[in-house]
């Protein structure tokens, strides 16, 4: 099926205050529906990253904690209407942003849900005017595939860190260590300015 696009928010789909992005996208395993999360839908993003937790680096969040900042987050949604996928970007200071809690549901992965969802998550990050995106992973050949380079933390704004800290520091008991101890990679994505508009 054709992806269909409808962006929410103020002014034309370019319009850099633009907030949502919807399209309808094929895999192999069905259609989905890739949209901005509402606050109904952060227990579902929360059990996304639970059922993923065996893979011990990947941050857990509580439905309360995601519900403090839905609005950072994109969905993939199966014909069902089920959450089979999310990814968050937080806009920091400036125009940096962060792409994080990237997870797919296990019996959707490796049929490019979560390849759509940075894909989407990108996008909606330049419409809304981020210049640069950053993540930590311990996956970052899957990230080099969508643009990412290592980077060192240490180009990052102190602030920045800081709230990565905290979000560590956040884990659920048994995972903190983990997640200070982890070897993560820190990437960042140029996307440059989004061309001036003339109207
Ligand atoms: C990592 C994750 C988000 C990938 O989502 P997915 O829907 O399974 O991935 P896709 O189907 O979009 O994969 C697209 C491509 O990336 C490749 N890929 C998948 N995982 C990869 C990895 N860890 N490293 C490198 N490439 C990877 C796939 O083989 C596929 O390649 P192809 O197009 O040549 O066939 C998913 O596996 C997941 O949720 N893992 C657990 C949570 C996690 O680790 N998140 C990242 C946190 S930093």
């Amino acid at each position: 099926m054709a992806a269909v696009a409808a962006f929410r928010g103020p002014g034309c789909c370019a319009h850099p205050e633009a907030t949502g992005i919807r399209e309808e996208k094929e895999t192999l395993r069905g259609t989905i529906e890739i949209d901005s999360a509402r606050m109904s839908d952060a227990a579902a993003i929360s059990a996304i990253l639970l059922t993923n937790r065996a893979d011990r680096d990947l941050f857990q969040e509580s439905a309360s904690g995601i519900s403090r900042h839905v609005t950072d987050f994109i969905v993939a949604r199966n014909e069902a209407g089920d959450i089979v996928g999310c990814a968050g970007v937080h806009r920091g200071p400036s125009a940096l942003a962060q792409l994080y809690s990237v997870a797919v549901a296990p019996p959707w992965q490796g049929v490019g849900v979560g390849g759509k969802l940075v894909s989407a998550a990108t996008r909606a990050a330049i419409l809304s005017g981020v210049e640069r995106l950053w993540g930590a992973t311990v996956k970052p050949d899957y990230f080099t595939r969508y643009g990412f380079r290592p980077i060192s933390a240490w180009e990052l704004p102190s602030s920045v860190l800081l709230r990565q800290l905290r979000r560590t520091l956040r884990q659920p008991p048994g995972r903190i260590v983990l997640a200070l101890t982890g070897k993560y990679t820190f990437m960042d994505r140029d996307l440059g300015r989004l061309p001036k508009m003339d109207h």
